[in-house]
């Protein structure tokens, strides 16, 4: 999540790149910020809105595609990011959202499981936890142990630059780490929004920091306590904000990032290809590789949060980009 309202005064970027040819899936209804994806496995998207408390559903290889609705939970205005934790069963995040102040009403925010391994128009769904500190529970991480060891996910609390710890098996709750480069740089809308995008991989906590303009790492073990040192991967080159991310196979690093871009990071020297387009790129919000064929897994599928004219937020949505030229 970055705060929209916010990248209103932010200079509009002037990066050129040559970028890859890039689709509108879907566009949603005026004013539904879009704010994260998830891929099935049979290749459906999942997208959630912080302006409504539903998850949608989504063929992106339909002709038309029309999303139908999963669930609508309770007690909530909008829901944020949402991460696989086991195949077909996803962790999410609802809560009652303050957009213009880019953070959660206090005591709101929920994390939530739902299972759509027997039938997705019939998940069930599972409250795990009432993260009641929570400023704004923003990235999500999967993090388990294999059979024997404990299922969690770790969520980042953009304003208090911590990381937050869900064990999904007991519903506790505590802080895993903090660091100052999680930190936001204040408390205003926008600059509270420090650790954003999460991804755990390899060993690693991947992180961005939107306020810091940071993308960076930490080993983690199979508890998520970290066994490392923060490391700097990347510091953004223009004037815009990193969000949510996918990482590819060769391990490049694919941040979608505000006004109107998309980041490459290489995972050999930290260097980006910074991806522009103005009418397609509406402050991305995160992005998701396609699964199932050939074209399906070199597709990024890309969260658009929108763009404001007037006071209407429009042309919020899903956008494919197409890398099989690149990955
Ligand atoms: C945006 O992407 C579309 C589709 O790939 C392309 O036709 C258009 O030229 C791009 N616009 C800009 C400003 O790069
Ligand atoms: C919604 O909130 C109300 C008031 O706090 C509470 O009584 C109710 O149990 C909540 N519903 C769910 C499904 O959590
Ligand atoms: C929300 O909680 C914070 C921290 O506990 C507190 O400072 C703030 O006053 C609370 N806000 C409201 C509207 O209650
Ligand atoms: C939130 O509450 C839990 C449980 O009391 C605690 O372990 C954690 O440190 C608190 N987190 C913050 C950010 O205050
Ligand atoms: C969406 O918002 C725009 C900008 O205010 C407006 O022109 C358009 O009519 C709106 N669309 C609908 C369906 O209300």
């Amino acid at each position: 999540m970055f705060g929209l309202l916010t990248l209103l005064a932010l200079t509009r970027a002037l990066v050129a790149s040559q970028t890859p040819p890039i689709r509108q899936i879907y566009t949603f209804p005026n004013n539904t910020f879009i704010e994260d994806i998830a891929v099935r496995q049979n290749g459906d998207l999942l997208i959630t809105s912080m302006s409504v408390p539903t998850l949608f559903n989504l063929d992106p290889t339909a002709d038309n595609p029309v999303p139908y609705i999963i669930h609508t939970f309770p007690n909530a205005s909008g829901l944020a990011n949402i991460v696989e934790t086991a195949p077909n069963i996803f962790t999410l995040v609802a809560a009652v959202w303050d957009l213009a102040a880019t953070r959660v009403v206090n005591n709101s925010a929920v994390i939530w499981s739902i299972d759509l391994r027997s039938d997705a128009r019939a998940p069930i769904v599972r409250q795990i936890a009432a993260v009641t500190n929570s400023t704004s529970l923003n990235g999500l991480a999967s993090v388990h142990g294999g059979s024997a060891g404990p299922h969690l996910v770790l969520a980042a609390d953009s304003a208090l630059g911590r990381i937050t710890r869900i064990n999904l098996d007991t519903g506790s709750i505590d802080t895993a780490f903090s660091d100052p480069l999680f930190e936001p740089l204040g408390s205003d809308p926008g600059t509270n929004l420090g650790i954003n995008g999460l991804l755990a991989h390899k060993g690693f906590l991947y992180f961005t920091n939107s306020a810091k303009g940071i993308y960076g790492r930490v080993a983690i073990n199979e508890a998520g306590d970290r066994i490392g040192d923060t490391e700097i991967i990347s510091t953004i080159s223009f004037a815009g904000n990193y969000d949510d991310f996918a990482i590819d196979g060769s391990g490049t690093t694919w941040i979608a990032t505000h006004p109107n871009n998309v980041v490459a990071v290489q995972a050999d020297d930290g260097s980006q290809t910074v991806l522009t387009n103005e009418t397609l790129l509406l402050n991305p919000t995160s992005s998701a590789f396609g699964k199932g064929s050939e074209t399906q897994r070199h597709t990024l599928y890309v969260t658009n949060g929108g763009e404001f004219v007037g006071n209407d937020l429009v042309n919020e949505g899903v956008v494919a980009i197409d890398l099989s030229g690149e990955t």
